[in-house]
């Protein structure tokens, strides 16, 4: 199944396969998610999500939706 993932603030829109690392599908879109350990213990990579809910990118797969937006926190203006 498909999911069309949105970025923020950036902007960017692409498809992503249920499953997928988050990591990839922003590598995919040109968005760049700080991240440190990879192992989902250094807190680096943490965006939110639509609905409000904080996750961690490096350990976090495409969940099964139509749509997802992901707000990275690094938006200067936040
Ligand atoms: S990169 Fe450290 S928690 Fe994701």
């Amino acid at each position: 199944m498909i999911v069309r993932v949105h970025f923020l603030p950036d902007n960017v829109t692409v498809d992503a396969e249920v499953g997928e690392a988050i990591l990839d599908v922003a590598d995919r879109a040109g968005v760049l998610i700080p991240t440190g350990c990879l192992m989902g213990s250094c807190h680096a990579c943490t965006v939110e999500l639509e609905d409000g809910e904080i996750i961690r990118a490096c350990i976090t797969a495409i969940p099964s939706r139509k749509e997802l937006t992901i707000n990275l926190f690094s938006d200067p203006t936040w």
